[in-house]
């Protein structure tokens, strides 16, 4: 197992360039086996998930052609199974987009079905409620998802629930279905608009896309098309959480600053200093930062997925903080974590009271979920002294090159493997 090791206290400054959108790029991978050509993506984050999916894609036949760690060309005429291994859904929940598009282009698939995770249960209803009013009949069986149909039709679809997942895999197999699709109640994330955008520059037709209507009218072929994915708004949040944490002065590029409005006005409420520019942002703050309450919500609102790297960061400000997880039932694991490090959080339901402290410890502490594992990063980058961080593979999901991008501003963070004692011995006596 890997680790992160951290030696606090260091202002994070200098330039950070923010890779593509995980979340984008696991719809435009699914996307991307419509077509019956050759499809380039270009800006794709070089993650876990996204290398899982690429498996789980070219397992069922398609031709995947890795042209480097951030450009595949994907051409999906020898796909030769319908069928998506548990072992691809049980790394990555989101293999189950393959079924929207399995379904939307063959009219048949069978996917593992996806369990719980670490932050909720996660169930996929409204992903079944859209394949079935599409016309589709869906069984489940021994775990596994079956979604067939003679033919596809448009149907007006509302969404019980605002779901990322299961507006995009809708639209997917909406895309190539006979006629007119109405997906109300969408959700209008930033991803939401890169998938619909890239579906509609091979060909597809979608409109209303971020918007909470989503308007498809199928089409009978998807074609060739090149397309680069938007950035990582988590992943330009959580560096401008950590800027802020660790009173630097850090300018984060390659972003779309409308993406970040919610993290970035949360970070003004609480007294750091944001500047907008073209493609980047500006994060500064010089010291200890208020408090604020922060309720996460489908976008345009507070993302869920930045609610723990905040939550760190309010730990530490001057003052009581409330944050409410409105998304997730399970999204507050790494307060134990924190509390280890010298924070301060009484956790009430879906309800977290933060009271801020001077500062924390370094301490050993365990990822529990992605951005948990980055909310803790963040917290080691300011704690006095070493700080450890375990199970790292969660982290490693969703962040490209994070250590490196982390000492490329100034953090002293070193990836080492736990059973390496040396190293570990190596990297204290270099930082005491
Ligand atoms: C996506 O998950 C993201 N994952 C999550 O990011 C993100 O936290 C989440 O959207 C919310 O923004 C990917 O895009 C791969 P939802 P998803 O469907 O699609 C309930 C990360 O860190 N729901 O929008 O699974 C669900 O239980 C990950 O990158 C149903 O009830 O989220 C939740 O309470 C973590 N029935 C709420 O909706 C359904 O059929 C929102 O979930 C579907 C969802």
């Amino acid at each position: 197992m890997e680790q992160y090791i951290i030696k606090g206290g260091h202002a994070l400054k200098g330039e950070v360039v923010i890779g593509g959108a995980k979340n984008a790029a696991l719809g435009i991978l699914a996307a991307a086996i419509m077509s019956n050509e050759t499809v380039t993506i270009e800006n794709l984050p070089n993650v876990r998930d996204i290398n899982v999916l690429l498996q789980a894609i070219e397992a069922i036949g398609a031709t995947v052609d890795r042209v480097s760690d951030n450009v595949v060309k994907i051409n999906g005429s020898t796909i030769g199974s319908l069928n998506i291994d548990y072992e691809f859904i049980r790394k990555i929940r989101a293999s189950y987009y393959l079924l929207g598009a399995l379904l939307g282009k063959y009219k048949s698939a069978q996917v593992a079905l996806p369990g719980g995770c670490a932050i909720g249960s996660r169930p996929i209803d409204q992903h079944i409620k859209g394949f079935e009013a599409l016309g589709a009949v869906v069984t489940i069986d021994h775990g596994t998802i079956s979604a067939q149909a003679d033919e596809l039709a448009g149907n007006h679809i509302y969404l019980d629930v605002v779901s990322v997942g299961a507006t995009i895999n809708i639209m997917l197999a909406a895309s190539m279905a006979e006629g007119k699709t109405i997906l109300e109640n969408a959700a209008k994330e930033p991803h939401i608009v890169d998938v619909a955008n890239f579906l509609n520059s091979m060909g597809a037709n979608i409109k209303g896309a971020g918007t909470d209507v989503i308007r498809i009218k199928g089409v009978k072929e998807l074609k060739s098309t090149t397309y680069s994915i938007i950035p990582d708004q988590i992943e330009a949040g959580t560096f401008m959480v950590a800027a802020a944490a660790t009173k630097g002065d850090v300018l984060i590029k390659n972003v779309i600053p409308k993406h970040l409005e919610a993290i970035s006005a949360k970070l003004v409420e609480i007294g750091a200093e944001v500047i907008e520019y073209d493609d980047a942002v500006r994060v500064k703050a010089d010291k200890r930062l208020g408090h604020t309450n922060i309720k996460t919500l489908p976008y345009p609102g507070f993302p869920t997925d930045m609610q723990p790297q905040m939550a760190a960061l309010l730990a530490l400000s001057n003052g009581s903080s409330m944050v409410i997880e409105s998304i997730f039932e399970n999204r507050f694991k790494y307060v134990d974590e924190l509390a280890r490090m010298g924070a301060s959080i009484k956790v009430e339901g879906n309800i977290a009271i933060v009271n801020g402290v001077e500062k924390f410890s370094g301490a050993m502490v365990s990822a529990p979920d992605l951005r948990a594992g980055a909310a803790l990063v963040v917290a080691g980058c300011v704690a006095d002294g070493i700080t450890v961080v375990d199970s790292i593979h969660y982290i490693q999901r969703g962040y490209e090159a994070f250590e490196e991008k982390l000492r490329g501003i100034g953090a002293d963070i070193e990836r080492v493997d736990a059973e390496d004692y040396k190293a570990m011995q190596k990297f204290r006596l270099k930082v005491v």
